[in-house]
Order: structure tokens, then C-alpha cells, then sequence
């Protein structure tokens, strides 16, 4: 493929739908309105399991406004109850079905919808109606269920997903004859609940028999298309899946909620419009990063040089699916180690499948293994970030194969002189201002560099404008931005002359946004699909003007002033509506689906890497933790906004904190439910709670990862921060927290 001119791409530009954002006009899914619009409201099962005895409808019934109440006994028996029906990012196992059945499988499960021609109408008689339970037994403390630890079952969608590499050398050995040894088995962080500001919401719109037009909030149109038309038997076709805005997803909407289910159900049944919009409560009722415990075992020879690596993650999962993510792999990519034993195991327990959350997995085992790091640079008295340097592989050990490219180094250098790191001094408890103790801490980052298929197309408009379209959402990333400036500098023409389009299943294919790979995987398919149009609309001025142009290629012309012509002879042009005209058409189409070449791509490992570096108060007396500064330098290859990118970042470290110091849903195992499903009680940072934060681009060159050579930075800006908050903990005070979050009372 041709190196396109790159005018736009590094440009530092502000999200072009922002103002509509900030004004209130941008509409999100649960804004859309019909007429005849009707309201659902979900009813949450108050036991953790068991059956539904009885539900008290009939009462209910006569309230005023109530149209309907769905449960288990008058849903419709529709085709998706035949058979289980997986979505694309679901994982091995079977998913769950609302409404199928009497079962109760976790507390908060849905188990009825409530609709009515007002919100408030279907919200209070959602609140009153009745239901007899029986109850069972149950258990969702997974920690005290550790020996039914197993291997995770895998399945379709954890093809991304790679499971531990088998065990290198002879790690006990290795570590037995080490001289330096840190050892720990009690590495944890507790559960976590996806709270974007915009919770999940859909309103279906009935368009005539099984024809349906949702706004669905999600992060994948087409995976809730799929969704829909299979659970219920409708054709392809007839359901489109809008998603043009999404106030923040992060994972909670890579599978489609069971709300999409309710709306579309009700809408279908009773021939209207219907949305149904959960409550903040609701968002605690599907979902959540599983609590994870982890053991880490790593011993250095005397000069550092990493000699044995363990690491072992336990985590939860539901009864009905093995939810996997990546915990264990990375300390081995990252570090050059002969003898290694990596394990992975889940537990299954009476709670909701786990559901992945910003870098799931990499933000999980990053943890043990940057701060065990530290421990070993303690115990060797040698500066934390020289270990690092000490261990820096060079190619990725675990798979014995090149990285695609690898700026660390850099990031590393770089990040340390900005940041001050050697002015610390390295005793714990011998920096403060005041009463208050001062730590510096430092951690690495990883997170891998997918690209998937992905279809654009690309069209020249009757009125001589561009326009790309592709089926792929924006969750607040900047995706419409950064794929504006993609198309332009692949057409080679300014901002203003070319429109992204997306959100919409009827376009292009795209998978679901996430994994931080939307940028290297629609980016791609948008490239590829100008240049087709580019190559098209040559062949057309040949034909217009064969002589002129004959011996021209796709990369010798120029699209400007609505004319196509030779970019060094500009004046051998022809206009844009010459070329409407001669091909016959109302608007010239160009489509294409980029298809990564995975034979290439298996020969490398393929990742961004970072460094990040905090700064941490910690009052003495109170124990209260104060991130005061933080530094990550990110290696991530070719940076297309840097606006929007430094946003990714900073929006990640400020997760980093949250879930180093704050973050945390607390379950009531007597009672089998979450405790604190709101923003009052599930904390996450302020504007108080964040001060300095920094960033660095690297430059880092990749002619692997894809045409743009850029590898994602949705993940990356969160990994490194808990380890390097832990780590810094531990300067200010000379305690080791192993517990995420850490709390005051932890200090004292
Ligand atoms: Mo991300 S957890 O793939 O939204």
C-alpha cells in the first residue's frame, strides 16, 4: 500500500460533534421519542438464588397507564429460546436469557418488565409489584470457594484472548537457587461496576411487522443487530441498530444488556414503540470486573538479571459462563525470563458473568507484577526503573518472536527526565513536605495491538463532497474526529470536504469498539476504501479524458477544487461533475474491506508499551493518599490526534487512580448483593481527587501493525498506574499494600 500523505493526522484537533455534546444536542439512545412511545421499566429479582414462586401481576395490571407485565410466564416463546445464541463477545458457556425461566441465577437479575405509557407510571408500578421466591442456597464469595478452581473452558470470542504459555526451564529450581527471592500470595483487588455517565438505555422504534429501528446504547450496532435478529427469529434486514452518540461504554457495551432485549421484546409484542432506560442501581445488575486474587513469585541473581517468574490469577465467574481475560501472560513479554510458570484458573459462583472493563486483565496483572518489581529492586538496592532497564527484553520471550517495534526505552528515558524520578531519594519514609509523607513510584505498561476486518466505503456526493461511512460506534473515544482526518489525508483533501459517517449497522461492517484497536481496524478499512475511490474516480477521468490521463496512477493525481488532476501538471484537470457525468451516476462508490494479513502479523508481537510515573502525599496522621502528580510516557505508535489521544490517556490514568484509591463494589455475602450500586457510595475520582497529570508521545515507527502505524490507546493509559500508585504508597510510607483499593485505614 502507497505511504499516504499525512496533513491531517497529527493534528491536535477538538472532537467535531463537542459543541453538539456540550449543548445537550447530541441524542443518546434513551432521547429518541415516537408518539405512541411506551416505557418499560425492569424488575430485579431480591434474591441471589432460587425460583420465582408467584408474581402478583393481576393487581398491578389495573393501575393506571399499565399497559403490560413481561415475566417468565406470558413472554413470548420466541425463536431465540430454541437455541442459545451468542453474541460476539460473549463468553464460552451459555449466555444468560432474560426472562426464560423461574430460575433466579444472582441477585438483581431481571425478572419482569413493567410498561407503561409514562416513565413514572411504569417506574411506580415497578416498584410495588410482588414476587414470591423461593429461595436456595447460594454463595458468591469466591475466595472461599478456591478449591473449585479450574481451567477456563474456552470459546470464540477469547480467541482474543490467549491463554498462559506452558511453563519454561524449571522455575522451582530456578527460584529456590536464586539469591534474591519476593514472594506473595495475597495480591487482590475486589469487584468493579462499569459506571459511564450515560447508563444503558434503548428505545425501539416499531416500523411494521418485524421491522425494527433501534437506538441502542452500545458499542457494537451490528453485534446488537446480530443479537436481535437471531434471539428473535427476525431477518437481517429488517433491524437496524442506531448508535451515533455513547456517553462512555468501556466494555459494558462490547455485549448487548439485557435492556435491549426488554425493548425490543415489548416493541414486538405490542406493536409500539418501546424504551426501556436503567436505573444507576440497574447498571450493578449485569456485569462487572471480577474480583481477582493473585500470587507472585520472582528471584534475580545479585546483578538483577530476572532468574524465575510466577504468577498465578484466581478469579470469579458466573455458574453459566467462563469470562476470561489475559491476567498472567504479560510479565513474561515484558521481561526476558528463563524459567516461568503462568497460571490462570476461574470460580465459578452465584453472581452475573463477569464483563470486560477497560484493559481487562492487563490492569489486573500488571499489579502484582510491577509492584513484586519493586519489592526486588528493594531488595537488591538498586533503583526500580534501572531493574527495568536491567530486564528489558529485547523480542517477546514467551512466544520467542520480534516485537512489531518497541519504543519502552524511550518511554522509560523520557518520562524519568520529566518527571524528576532520580531526585528521589530511595529510602522509604525520607521524603516529605510537612506532615505529609512524599513517595515516588514507577511501573510499566503493556497492552496488545489487534487489528481486526473491518469494510469502509467511500463516496464522491452529487454536490462534489466526500463522504466514508462505516458501521462503527464512537464511545466518546473520538472516533468521527480521528476518522475524519484519516479519510482526508487518504483522499488528500482538507477537513472541510469530507464527512465521516457511522453508527448505523446498515453501514460497513465494524466490529465492536474496543480492545483499543478502532483506530488501527476502522482506520485501516478507511484507507483502504479511499484509495478504491481514489483509483475509481482515475479510471472515470480516463475515460472522460483518456489521452490526458492515461499514463496516470492513483498516487500521481490530486482531489482539489472539485477537480481531480495531475498533482504535478494542475492544471490537467477535470471537474468532479464531469465525473459524475460520464459515469452515469448520482454519486461515485468505492468500497472496501481491509483484512489483516495474519500470516505477517503472527510473526511479531504486537503492542503499546508505557512508563508512568506518580508522585503521592500521604498525611501521616490520617493516612489519607493524595496522587499529586503522574507522568506516563506512552509508546503507541503513530499518534493521529494528539488532542484526543493525550484525552485517552489522562481519561486512563484517572481510572488507574480510581482503582488504586478508590473503586470498589462491596458484596454483602450473607445476603449474596452488592451493597453500594450508586455514585454515592461506589467511589470514583473527583476533580479535588486529581492534580498534575502528564503526557508523553514517544515517537515510535511501525510498519507492522497496519497501514497507519498507529496501535490503539484506549487501554494503555490505565495498566501502569495502580502498580506505580502502590509502589509510590510504599516510598512515602514503607508499607506494602497488596489490596486494591487502597484505603487510609490500610496506613494506619
Ligand atoms: Mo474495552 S474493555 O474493549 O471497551
Amino acid at each position: 500500500m502507497e505511504t499516504i500523505n499525512q496533513k491531517q493526522q497529527g493534528k491536535a484537533l477538538s472532537r467535531l460533534e463537542g459543541a453538539l455534546k456540550v449543548t445537550g444536542a447530541a441524542q443518546y439512545a434513551g432521547e429518541y421519542s415516537a408518539p405512541d412511545l411506551l416505557y418499560g421499566h425492569v424488575v430485579n429479582s431480591t434474591i441471589p438464588k432460587g425460583k420465582i414462586q408467584k408474581i402478583y401481576t393481576e393487581e398491578i395490571l389495573k393501575l393506571p397507564g399499565i399497559i403490560e407485565i413481561f415475566t417468565h410466564e406470558n413472554r413470548p416463546s420466541l425463536a431465540w429460546f430454541n437455541f442459545q445464541y451468542s453474541d460476539m463477545d460473549a463468553p464460552p458457556g451459555s449466555p444468560f436469557r432474560p426472562l426464560h425461566d423461574a430460575e433466579i441465577k444472582y441477585y438483581g437479575q431481571p425478572v419482569a418488565l413493567v410498561v407503561a405509557e409514562s416513565f413514572e407510571e411504569a417506574r411506580f408500578a415497578a416498584s410495588v409489584l410482588k414476587i414470591d421466591y423461593e429461595k436456595e442456597a447460594f454463595t458468591t464469595n469466591f475466595t472461599n470457594q478456591l478449591d473449585d478452581a479450574r481451567a477456563p473452558k474456552r470459546g470464540f470470542a477469547t480467541l482474543l484472548k490467549p491463554l498462559p504459555p506452558k511453563p519454561k526451564g524449571d522455575f522451582d529450581k530456578a527460584f529456590d537457587e536464586s539469591p534474591v527471592q519476593v514472594s506473595a500470595d495475597d495480591y487482590y483487588h475486589g469487584t468493579e461496576h462499569h459506571n459511564p455517565m450515560e447508563m444503558h438505555a434503548t428505545t425501539t422504534m416499531f416500523e411494521g411487522e418485524g421491522k425494527l429501528t433501534i437506538y441502542d446504547k452500545t458499542q457494537g450496532t451490528v453485534n446488537s443487530q446480530l443479537y436481535v435478529a437471531n434471539v428473535f427469529g427476525l431477518s437481517f434486514k429488517d433491524v437496524r441498530v442506531i448508535a451515533p452518540y455513547v456517553g462512555g461504554a468501556f466494555g459494558s457495551g462490547l455485549q448487548p444488556q439485557y435492556q435491549l432485549f426488554m425493548s425490543v421484546m415489548a416493541a414486538l409484542e405490542l406493536k409500539r414503540s418501546v424504551r426501556v432506560t436503567l436505573t444507576r442501581a440497574q447498571m450493578y445488575t449485569f456485569g462487572h470486573r471480577p474480583p481477582t486474587l493473585q500470587q507472585i513469585k520472582v528471584a534475580a541473581e545479585m546483578d538483577g538479571k530476572i532468574t524465575a517468574l510466577h504468577h498465578k490469577a484466581t478469579a470469579e465467574t458466573s455458574r453459566f459462563e467462563d469470562y476470561t481475560e489475559v491476567v498472567v501472560n504479560w510479565g513474561n513479554i515484558l521481561y526476558p525470563v528463563e524459567n516461568t510458570k503462568l497460571d490462570y484458573e476461574l470460580v465459578p459462583v452465584d453472581v452475573y458473568s463477569p464483563l470486560d472493563m477497560r484493559a481487562p486483565g492487563g490492569s489486573t496483572g500488571l499489579h502484582p507484577l510491577e509492584c513484586a518489581l519493586d519489592e526486588l529492586a528493594y531488595e537488591l538496592k538498586m533503583d526500580p526503573l534501572d531493574l527495568r532497564l536491567k530486564n528489558y527484553a529485547e523480542q517477546d520471550d514467551s512466544e520467542n518472536r520480534p516485537f512489531s517495534s518497541k519504543e519502552l526505552k524511550e518511554c522509560y528515558l523520557q518520562g524519568a527526565e520529566k518527571f524528576g524520578w532520580y531526585n528521589r531519594s530511595p529510602q522509604p519514609r525520607s521524603m516529605r513536605r510537612g506532615n505529609r509523607l512524599v513517595g515516588y513510584g514507577m511501573a510499566t505498561g503493556i497492552w496488545e495491538s489487534m487489528t481486526l476486518p473491518a469494510k469502509a466505503e467511500a463516496t464522491l456526493t452529487k454536490e462534489g463532497k466526500f463522504r466514508v461511512r462505516s458501521a462503527v460506534t464512537d464511545i466518546g473515544t473520538g472516533t468521527l474526529t480521528v476518522m475524519t482526518q484519516i479519510a482526508a489525508d487518504a483522499l488528500g483533501v482538507g477537513l472541510d470536504e469530507v464527512e465521516f459517517e457511522y453508527g448505523d449497522s446498515k453501514m460497513p461492517f465494524a466490529p465492536i469498539q474496543g480492545g483499543s484497536y478502532t483506530v488501527s481496524t476502522v482506520g485501516s478499512a478507511v484507507v483502504a476504501a479511499c484509495q478504491a475511490l481514489r483509483k475509481r474516480l482515475l479510471k472515470i477521468a480516463q475515460k472522460a479524458n483518456g489521452s490526458l490521463f492515461e499514463t496516470a496512477s492513483e498516487s500521481k493525481v490530486s482531489l482539489t477544487n472539485g477537480h481531480l488532476s495531475l498533482s504535478e501538471k494542475p492544471d490537467v484537470a477535470v471537474s468532479f461533475q464531469e465525473l459524475l457525468t460520464v459515469s452515469g451516476k448520482r454519486m461515485i462508490k468505492a468500497s472496501k474491506t481491509n483484512i489483516p494479513n495474519p500470516l505477517t502479523l503472527k510473526k511479531y508481537t504486537r503492542a503499546a508499551h508505557s512508563a508512568a510515573f506518580v508522585e503521592v502525599e500521604v498525611d501521616e496522621e490520617l493516612g489519607v493518599i493524595n496522587v499529586t502528580r503522574a507522568l506516563t510516557a506512552v509508546a503507541a505508535g503513530t499518534i493521529v490526534n494528539p488532542k484526543t489521544a493525550r484525552s485517552q490517556i489522562v481519561g486512563g490514568m484517572v481510572w488507574g487512580i480510581s482503582k488504586a484509591l478508590r473503586e470498589e463494589t462491596i458484596t454483602d455475602h450473607r445476603l449474596g448483593r452488592y451493597m453500594n450500586p450508586n455514585l454515592a457510595e461506589y467511589h470514583i475520582p473527583v476533580h479535588a481527587d486529581i492534580h498534575d497529570l502528564d503526557v508523553i508521545f514517544v515517537e515510535e515507527k511501525d510498519d507492522i501493525v497496519n497501514p497507519l502505524g498507529s496501535k490503539g490507546l484506549g487501554e494503555i493509559g490505565i495498566v501502569a498506574l495502580p502498580p506505580a500508585i502502590a509502589n509510590a504508597v510504599f516510598h512515602a510510607t514503607g508499607k506494602r499494600i497488596h489490596q486494591l483499593p487502597i484505603h487510609f485505614d490500610m496506613l494506619l
